[in-house]
């Protein structure tokens, strides 16, 4: 049994009973985050790009953990200077792991890392493909639609699509509702709204827009886990 629990935002922590991996660690300063960083000891730290709300805790939880930090090639390397353990990929890749199977795949969006000198290059922004206990999760990242979403469904079926909702920086509900038609997960959760003003939305509308498709969508609270 493969179980995800949503901790708020984009921030979902993967567990096959014995190991678990974080993607997305935005708790500290997350108004919605349903524990703090000292409270997860992943087994690995999956990031999907490098916006604040995204990259959040990494390299806290790297350091206090080990956990090793696995994401594009560039923002490894920020990670590594850091101070965090990590592992560099890049879009299209896939690895196995002790944990579990990550392949990167693209996102529509950016990726720079915010620091006190301006912007750094972080690399490519990203999906990610996590494979682990048997169950496929592709977590969408930061993205706006588009249509090679219906290639990553029929190359890896996922069992469990995430996807953001929220508008503004992402996909809205109603562009969302078309990457779930063409994914064609087994089930879906959405993320990405909410945490802020600017991308407050109501998700039952999501849910409510794919009662006529097969897929059961399910809206989690900050706090609450749903086995894939
Ligand atoms: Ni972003
Ligand atoms: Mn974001």
């Amino acid at each position: 049994m493969t179980s995800v629990k949503f901790l708020g935002h984009s921030c979902f922590l993967v567990s096959n009973g014995d190991q678990s991996v974080l993607i997305d660690p935005f708790l500290t300063g997350n108004p919605k985050a349903s524990c703090t960083a000292d409270d997860v000891s992943p087994d690995a730290i999956l990031l999907s790009h490098a916006h604040a709300d995204h990259l959040g805790d990494a390299v806290s939880i790297s350091q206090r953990t080990g956990a090793q930090i696995v994401t594009v090639f560039e923002l490894a390397m920020y990670c590594g200077g850091q101070g965090a353990n990590v592992h560099p990929m890049g879009i299209g890749g896939q690895r196995s792991f002790d944990w579990g199977t990550v392949k990167f795949v693209q996102a529509f969006h950016s990726s720079g890392i915010q620091t006190e000198g301006g912007f750094l290059y972080g690399g490519m922004p990203a999906g990610i493909v996590l494979t682990m206990g048997g169950k496929t999760i592709y977590h969408a990242g930061d993205t706006g639609l588009f249509s090679d979403m219906q290639l990553i469904g029929r190359r890896h079926s996922p069992d469990l699509a995430i996807l953001p909702i929220g508008d503004n920086f992402t996909m809205g509900i109603d562009d969302a509702v078309e990457a779930t038609i063409m994914i064609q997960p087994k089930k879906v959760v959405p993320m990405h709204y909410g945490t802020f003003d600017v991308i407050e939305v109501d998700p039952d509308e999501f849910k409510l827009k794919l009662t006529d498709q097969a897929v059961e969508c399910q809206v989690l609270e900050p706090g609450e886990s749903l086995d894939v």
